[in-house]
């Protein structure tokens, strides 16, 4: 058993923080949760069902300094996932991203700097590599430049090689590669990264990123802009629709579960060592999306998945990534086989009426 902490947790009404938050308590820690319950994730007026009475519960927004400074006071360290996710729908989406994940990432680190808090675990994602690694038959390991609209329209959705503009084979971008963000949401959480370090050379602190993939599982945000394509998919198959599958179908993710994802959070806070370490968080399988949505409807018994060619821009073809490090050193590994997680979602998806877990006041 490791040493029992007392533990920081921004975010933790949101789909991956309720998981998070299970594990900390189960491993025996002492927990302060921190959300804002901003309406446009959360619907107005939500109250917070914890599922632990000694949980200390702290209603705000870590853009506010002093709040910042309440929260984290007497802490041993913090996991930061409080967040806006999702792609965003347009430009003017920008400011909020910047607002509620840099802005709010800086006070929060500048809180645990005046209180001489050191360990720091956040919530990073894939998406700050952008189109990762490709592999071209003439010149090797390339970085894809950014898809254009023109090709995207006339269905051409493989980024190519940005040498000859030849077919790429999909590479596992590892830890070290560099920083590529394609959209306001991924660019927030790159800047996130860079806050987090800084702070962590300053302070002699540690700070774990950890660069989830594509999160699924029980409490996933549905039927709202944050929903990720396996609720979307499993709430059309439920109305008796066909999931709507995007592009052709071939653009890869790697699915892994949210409590999968949970553990390697806590176990990142409880192990992490001084100074800064990024950590893919992958089952290291990846799928298409196209046999996820097949997956989903085998499940449900649904209609076989339509794929439209419809693309959002600012989409990344393959998210694709390396995860060794974390089971090297946290000594991690997925628990949760991709048949098995999938299956979970749609039996709850039929079990479950269709509302967030925070309980509605
Ligand atoms: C997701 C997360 C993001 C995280 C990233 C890490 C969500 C909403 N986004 O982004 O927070 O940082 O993983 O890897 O959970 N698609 C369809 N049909 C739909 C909707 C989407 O085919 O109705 C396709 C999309 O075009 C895309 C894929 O499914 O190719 C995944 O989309 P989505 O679930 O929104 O996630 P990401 O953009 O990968």
């Amino acid at each position: 058993m490791e040493t029992v902490m007392h533990v920081l947790l921004t975010g933790a009404a949101g789909f991956i923080g309720q998981h998070v938050l299970e594990q900390l308590l189960k491993r025996g820690h002492e927990v302060r949760v921190l959300d804002s319950l901003r309406p446009d994730v959360h619907r107005s007026g939500a109250a917070w069902t914890l599922p632990h009475d000694g949980v200390e519960a702290l209603v705000g927004d870590v853009r506010d300094r002093d709040f910042v400074s309440r929260a984290v006071s007497g802490v041993d360290g913090v996991i930061h996932l409080a967040a806006k996710v999702g792609l965003g729908v347009d430009l003017d989406d920008m400011p909020d991203y910047a607002s509620s994940n840099d802005l709010g990432t800086a006070e929060l680190l500048a809180g645990m700097a005046r209180a001489g808090v050191s360990r720091l675990t956040l919530a990073s994602s894939m998406v700050v590599y952008g189109e990762g690694f490709g592999y071209c038959a003439e010149h090797g390991a390339v970085r894809p430049g950014p898809r254009v609209e023109s090709a995207l329209a006339i269905g051409d959705f493989e980024p190519p090689c940005p040498v000859c503009g030849r077919g790429l084979a999909v590479g596992l971008v590892d830890e070290e590669t560099s920083f590529d963000p394609r959209n306001a949401y991924a660019t927030s959480k790159a800047a996130q990264e860079f806050y987090a370090a800084n702070w962590a050379r300053a302070t002699g602190g540690s700070a774990a990123m950890m660069r989830y993939h594509n999160v699924y599982g029980p409490g996933m945000p549905r039927d709202t802009p944050y929903a990720g394509v396996a609720s979307i998919f499993t709430s059309a198959l439920r109305r008796g629709e066909a999931p709507r599958v995007f592009e052709d179908g071939r653009q890869r993710r790697d699915f892994v579960h949210v409590r999968d994802v949970a553990a390697a959070t806590v176990l990142a806070c409880e192990r992490s060592q001084a100074g800064v370490r990024a950590y893919n968080v992958g089952s290291g399988t990846p799928r298409t999306v196209g046999d996820m949505a097949l997956a989903l409807a085998r499940a449900l018994d649904g209609p076989r998945p339509a794929v439209t060619g419809q693309y959002r821009l600012g989409d990344v073809r393959h998210i694709t990534a390396d995860s060794s490090r974390l089971r090297r050193e946290l000594g991690w590994s997925p628990a949760v086989d991709f048949a098995d997680g999938m299956a979970e979602l749609a039996a709850l998806s039929v079990a479950e009426p269709a509302r967030p877990r925070v309980a509605l006041g």
